[in-house]
């Protein structure tokens, strides 16, 4: 597996590689990321994980500074994965400039959920994987569906400017008590740990409450109210469209999407309703 930090290099090394398959991550990588790698694998052609801890997407009160960086480990992970290639620029590489030109998503789609609480952040995640997609030139790329918002975005970017990209998403990986697995879980305590399952079960409840019928607000408002009376500092609990978030019919494909705070760590997570 070689490591490469500059784009020149990594373009001389794909160079007539033929087909390019692209695990975009910011590193600390777990479980959940060697799924996206493992579904990665199972395609033709060369396998690419870029780690890269995108400034842009982040907020002038949000966890730059202290988001874990673990490369050597996050090789080695990578290496016993089947990995090929590992493109890890420098912020200096990726943004030689200040980032001037961006790609600002559509409003509607990611001006709300974490959009609104986290403002300007799918521009910054746009950005970055535009320019993640020009660099490595994939026939596929692969997110995780943790990041609902953030995989409908990207697939919706990838249609609307007509990239030649399939963007793939892959289940979210789940610890034994239904956590979904997040570089973010580092930062809860032992007893966080096994209390913060409980927003999986919060969504699941939600969902088959709405295949029994009952009038989404109040099932919102009330999975909001029970998480806060178990300390939670909840963002939002919504029953959504799959296609794209938006408010959608009971004969829909759903989706019940929520974010909430724990002690100190923001998790997210979601449960598409069958
Ligand atoms: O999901 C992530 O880890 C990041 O948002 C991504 C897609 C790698 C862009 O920095």
């Amino acid at each position: 597996m070689r490591i490469v930090p500059t784009i020149a290099e990594l373009r001389t090394a794909l160079a007539g590689a033929g087909p390019v398959n692209l695990v975009p991550t910011m590193g600390n990588l777990h479980a959940g990321h060697l799924s996206l790698v493992s579904a990665a694998r199972q395609r033709p052609g060369r396998l690419v994980t870029s780690i890269f801890v995108n400034r842009l997407q982040f907020g002038p009160q949000e966890d730059f500074s202290r988001y874990p960086r673990t490369l050597d480990a996050d090789c080695r992970l990578l290496e016993s994965a089947g990995c090929d290639l590992v493109f890890a620029p420098a912020n200096e590489e990726m943004y030689p400039q200040d980032q001037e030109y961006k790609l600002v998503p559509p409003a509607a789609m990611a001006d709300m959920f974490e959009g609104a609480v986290r403002p300007g952040f799918f521009i910054g995640v746009c950005t970055v994987v535009l320019k993640l997609f020009h660099i490595v030139r994939p026939d596929a790329a692969f997110f995780g569906k943790k990041d609902y918002q953030q995989l409908l975005i990207i697939q919706r970017m990838v249609a609307q400017l007509a990239m030649p990209i399939e963007v793939v998403g892959c289940e979210t990986v789940r610890d034994n008590h239904g956590l979904a697995l997040s570089s973010r879980n580092g930062y809860l305590s032992a007893a966080e740990l096994v209390e913060a399952a409980e927003l999986r079960r919060t969504l699941r409840k939600v969902a088959s409450n709405v295949r029994a019928g009952a009038a989404w607000p109040d099932l919102e408002r009330r999975a909001l109210e029970s998480l806060r009376s178990r300390h939670w500092q909840p963002d939002y609990i919504a029953v959504r469209g799959r296609a794209d978030l938006g408010i959608a019919e009971a004969a829909d494909p759903l989706v019940v999407i929520g974010a909430a705070r724990l002690g100190g760590t923001r998790l997210i997570d979601n449960y598409e309703i069958p």
